[in-house]
């Protein structure tokens, strides 16, 4: 059984999708915790409530970014994962925390990479006339939003789209995408070379 653990920082719901996919499509792995930096989330309510195992790490209880860095891979370790999803969890993670966990660290931005890292995505990408916007979920390096990419979903763009219609037809893909690499990784078919991320039974990473 692979041991995950999911980092999030507000409402949760691509953990919650991960969670519910995993249970229902028996993959050989388990979510055994939900970790937040915040105590007052969605998520972490959800996962308590499906018995999951619940923690906090506040970073504003923390002097520095490598402390809180420090303690929250200290909680980690200690539901020893072989997974660490980040899933809308909202903090810049240090080198040696992303060094820590190489490998076996992914995350999920809302573009497609190398499109429009960071913050307001979707409001960017209307602004550049974007055409097509999607979601990446990338095995994480020290770079912010930035590593080998798992698998990515592209949708429309539509005539007078807001950032929020954008951002709700994209995070209908995330919840797809997501489970599916975290399944993929957890039943090994995943093989990193040269930054290049590949299925090894040569499965499409891309949903359109
Ligand atoms: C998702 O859209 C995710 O892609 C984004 O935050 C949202 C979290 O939603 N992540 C980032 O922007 C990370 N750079 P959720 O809490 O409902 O899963």
């Amino acid at each position: 059984m692979q041991r995950i653990v999911i980092l999030v920082s507000g409402r949760g719901s691509n953990m919650e999708a991960i969670h519910q996919r995993c249970a229902a499509e028996g993959w050989p792995a388990q979510v055994v915790a939900v970790v937040a930096n915040r105590a007052d989330t969605a998520g972490l309510r959800y996962a308590a409530a499906q018995g999951i195992a619940t923690a906090v790490v506040d970073h504003k209880a923390h002097a520095s970014r490598e402390d809180f860095d420090t303690a929250l891979a200290d909680v980690i370790d200690g539901y020893a994962p072989d997974l660490v999803v980040l899933a809308g969890f909202m903090r810049i993670l240090g080198p040696a925390f992303v060094r820590r966990y190489e490998n076996r660290l992914l995350n999920i931005h809302p573009s497609l990479l190398p499109a429009f890292p960071g913050l307001h995505t979707h409001r960017r990408a209307l602004a550049a006339g974007c055409k097509a916007v999607g979601a990446t979920v990338h095995f994480v390096t020290p770079e912010l939003d930035h590593g080998p990419i798992v698998m990515q979903s592209v949708v429309p763009v539509h005539p007078g789209d807001d950032e929020q219609a954008l951002a709700a037809r994209v995070l209908a893909t995330e919840h797809v995408i997501y489970p599916l690499a975290v399944r993929w990784f957890v039943e090994g078919r995943l093989r990193v070379e040269g930054g290049i991320v590949s299925h090894t039974g040569g499965a499409s990473q891309v949903l359109l």
